[in-house]
C-alpha cells in the first residue's frame, strides 16, 4: 500500500490520473452498457447528469453501504441488483438462490477466465498475454494439487517450520513482528516449496522477486482502474516496467532449473533406472501434463518461467491476507486468551498423537484451528463479491424473466451472506470455535454413546462445515467446478502454522481488533500492525519440531 501511495502521490501520477479521470468520466459516460438487463441499480440517481459515471466513481468508498442496501432490497428476497463497479462496468449481482443457475452453464456461455483476464488486466500485466487468454497454469493446479497434496504435507512442514523459525525467531525475550510482513515471507517461501522446491524456494532475491511482481499486479489492478480502455495499451508498457524487471528476476533463477528438470525428466523417461528422483513440485506437475496432452507450446521453459508468476500471486496475497486477517481476528478478540488456549491444547495433544509429524490425516483432526480460520474467513475476508463471470453468450434467467448479453459482467455479494444473521447467528461477532464446537460436542456423545440412527446424517454434515468445503452460503474459495483448486494447500500450510505459532510461542493478546480498510470491493488487513510474540522455553531448545 506504501508503494501504491507513492506512485499516487508523485507529480506524473498526478497529472496522468487528472487526464485520466477525465477521460474516465467520459469514458463510462459514454460507454455501452447496453448488456445489461432491466434491473434496479444501488447507488445511482438517475435524476443526476453523468448518474452511472458519478455511481461508479462514488462506489469507491460506498460499497459497504451499497452492498447492505442492495441485500436487504433485492437478493435477500432472491432478486438481482445492478452494482456500479469503480471499473466503470457495472456487475450484475444475483442472490445465493441463482448460484446454481449461474454455475451450471458451460464455461463458453459464462467464462471465469474471461473475467479473470478483465479483472486482472490479463493484456498487460503479467509479462505475456497468453498466460491469462490460455490459463493452462489453472489445469495444472486443478489435476495435480488436491491428488498430490497428501505427499506434499512432509514438505510444508518442513519449510513452514524453518520460515517460522527464521522470521518469528528463536529468542525468549518478547519482541514485536508487524504480522502482514512475516507473514508474507512465510507463505512466499512455503508457496514456492510447492512451486520450484529446495533450494530455490529459500533464495532471497528470487522470493524477494516473486514477492515484489505479485505486489506489481495489485498495484497495477488499482492503477489501470483509473485508466479508461482506449489509453491502456499507451500506458501498460510505462507502467508495467516494474513487473518485467521483477520477472526477470525470477526468470534469472527459474530457466537453469526447467531446462534441467525438463532433461532430466526426459532421461528418466527413457532409462527409468536413472539415480534421480523426480521432485513434487509445480514445475513437474505441468511438464507432465504438458506431455500428456502433447502440448508443445507449454513445455517452452520461457513459458513455463512465466507462468509461474500468475500461480504466485494466485498463492501468495491471498494466502497472506488470510493468515494476517486470522491472527488479527484470534489475538484481538475478547476470548483471545480463551482461544489461544484452546488452539494450544489442541495443537499439542494431535501433534503428540502424530508424533511429531503431520500427515494429511493428523492435520484433519485439527477442527479447532479449521473452525479459528474459517470464521476468520467469513468475518474479515479480503473479497467483497464472489464467482464473478464475463458472459460470453447471450443467457436467460427463465425464472427471473430476464437475460444476460456478451460482456455483462455476474457476480454474487460474498460479504452479505456470510453477515447474515439467519445463516450465522452473531455475525459480527469474531468466534473462532464457532464450527468446532458442534463437531467435538457431536465426537463427545459419539464417546458417551448417545447416539442414534440420525447421527450418521449428522457426521456427514458436520465434516462438510470444513475450511475447504464450498457452499452458497460459504464463498471465499467461491464455489462449483472453478472454486479455487488451491485450497487444499492453504488449508494444509495454515493449520499447520497456527499450530505452530500457539505451541512455539506465547502471543500477547491485543486491546482490540486492528481495523481493516475498505479499498472499493475490497477490503484490507492492517499492514504495518504489529504483534508480541515469545518463544516459548521449552521449545527453543528443540527449534520448534516438538514442544
Ligand atoms: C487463502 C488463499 C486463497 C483464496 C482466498 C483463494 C480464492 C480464490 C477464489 C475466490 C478463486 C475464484 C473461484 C471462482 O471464481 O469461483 C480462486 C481461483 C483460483 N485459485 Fe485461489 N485462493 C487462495 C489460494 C490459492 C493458492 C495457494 C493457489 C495455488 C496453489 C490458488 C490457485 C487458484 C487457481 C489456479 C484458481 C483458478 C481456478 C479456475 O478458474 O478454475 N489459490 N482462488
Amino acid at each position: 500500500m506504501d508503494r501504491l501511495s507513492d506512485y499516487l502521490t508523485s507529480p506524473i501520477s498526478i497529472v496522468l490520473l487528472a487526464v485520466c479521470g477525465l477521460a474516465y468520466v467520459l469514458h463510462s459516460r459514454f460507454s455501452n452498457n447496453g448488456a445489461l438487463p432491466d434491473l434496479p441499480w444501488v447507488g445511482k440517481a438517475d435524476d443526476q447528469l453523468f448518474a452511472e459515471a458519478r455511481a461508479s466513481i462514488a462506489s469507491f468508498s460506498n460499497s459497504r453501504r451499497w452492498l447492505n442496501e442492495g441485500y436487504t432490497k433485492y437478493t435477500k428476497k432472491g432478486l438481482s441488483y445492478i452494482f456500479p463497479d469503480f471499473s466503470g462496468t457495472p456487475n450484475v449481482i444475483i442472490p445465493r438462490e441463482e448460484i446454481k443457475w449461474l454455475i451450471d452453464h458451460d464455461d463458453r456461455g459464462v467464462s471465469v477466465s474471461e473475467m479473470h483476464h478483465e479483472q486482472l488486466e490479463g493484456a498487460y500485466i503479467f509479462t505475456d498475454p497468453y498466460l491469462l487468454e490460455r490459463p493452462f497454469h489453472e489445469d495444472v493446479v486443478h489435476k495435480a494439487l488436491a491428488r498430490k497434496i497428501g505427499l506434499l504435507v512432509p514438505d510444508v512442514q518442513d519449510e513452514m517450520q524453518n520460515a517460522m523459525d527464521d522470521v518469528f525467531g528463536l529468542e525468549t525475550e518478547w519482541r514485536e513482528v508487524c504480522v502482514f510482513e512475516a507473514m508474507m515471507k512465510v507463505i512466499a517461501r512455503v508457496s514456492n516449496r510447492m512451486f520450484v522446491g529446495l533450494p530455490l524456494c529459500r533464495n532471497e532475491e528470487y522470493l524477494a522477486n516473486a514477492s515484489a511482481f505479485a505486489q506489481d499486479i495489485i498495484t497495477d489492478i488499482a492503477l489501470f482502474s483509473f485508466i479508461p480502455k482506449a489509453l491502456k495499451p499507451l500506458l501498460a508498457p510505462i507502467l508495467t516496467i516494474p513487473n518485467r524487471k521483477h520477472y526477470r528476476g525470477t526468470a534469472k533463477h527459474t530457466l537453469p532449473l526447467i531446462h534441467e528438470r525438463l532433461e532430466l525428466m526426459d532421461r528418466k523417461a527413457r532409462d527409468p533406472s536413472l539415480d534421480w528422483q523426480e521432485p513434487n513440485d509445480y514445475i513437474s506437475w505441468h511438464i507432465n501434463l504438458a506431455r500428456a496432452e502433447n502440448n508443445v507450446r507449454e513445455l517452452d521453459p520461457v513459458l513455463i518461467s512465466r507462468r509461474l508468476m500468475p500461480i504466485n500471486f494466485a498463492a501468495i496475497h491471498t494466502t497472506t491476507f488470510t493468515i494476517t486477517n486470522a491472527l488479527f481476528d484470534i489475538v484481538g478478540s475478547r476470548s483471545a486468551a480463551d482461544y489461544l488456549a484452546g488452539l494450544e491444547e489442541e495443537a499439542h495433544r494431535v501433534f503428540a498423537e502424530e508424533d511429531g509429524k503431520w500427515s494429511k490425516p493428523g492435520l484433519a483432526k485439527l477442527v479447532r484451528a479449521d473452525s479459528a480460520l474459517k470464521d476468520s474467513m467469513r468475518i474479515s475476508g479480503f473479497m467483497t463479491r464472489a464467482i464473478s463471470r464475463k458472459v460470453t453468450h447471450r443467457i436467460t434467467n427463465e425464472k427471473a424473466g430476464w437475460s444476460l448479453e456478451p460482456g455483462a459482467l455476474v457476480a454474487t455479494d460474498l460479504y452479505s451472506v456470510h453477515m447474515d444473521s439467519e445463516i450465522y447467528p452473531r455475525p459480527d461477532e469474531y468466534d473462532a470455535f464457532r464450527f468446532s464446537r458442534p463437531r467435538e460436542e457431536f465426537e463427545q456423545s459419539q464417546k458417551e454413546g448417545k447416539l442414534n440412527e440420525r447421527s450418521k446424517d449428522e457426521v456427514l454434515r458436520l465434516k462438510n462445515t470444513g475450511l475447504i468445503t464450498t457452499s452458497e452460503t460459504f464463498l471465499p474459495f467461491g464455489h462449483g467446478r472453478h472454486a479455487c483448486p488451491g485450497r487444499f494447500f492453504v488449508s494444509t500450510e495454515l493449520k499447520m502454522l497456527i499450530s505452530h505459532l500457539v505451541l512455539n510461542y506465547e502471543i500477547e493478546p491485543l486491546s482490540e481488533r486492528p481495523p481493516n480498510k475498505w479499498f472499493g470491493p475490497n477490503v484490507i488487513p492492517p499492514m504495518k500492525q504489529t504483534i508480541k510474540v515469545r518463544r516459548r522455553k521449552e521449545s527453543a531448545a528443540t527449534n520448534g519440531t516438538s514442544h
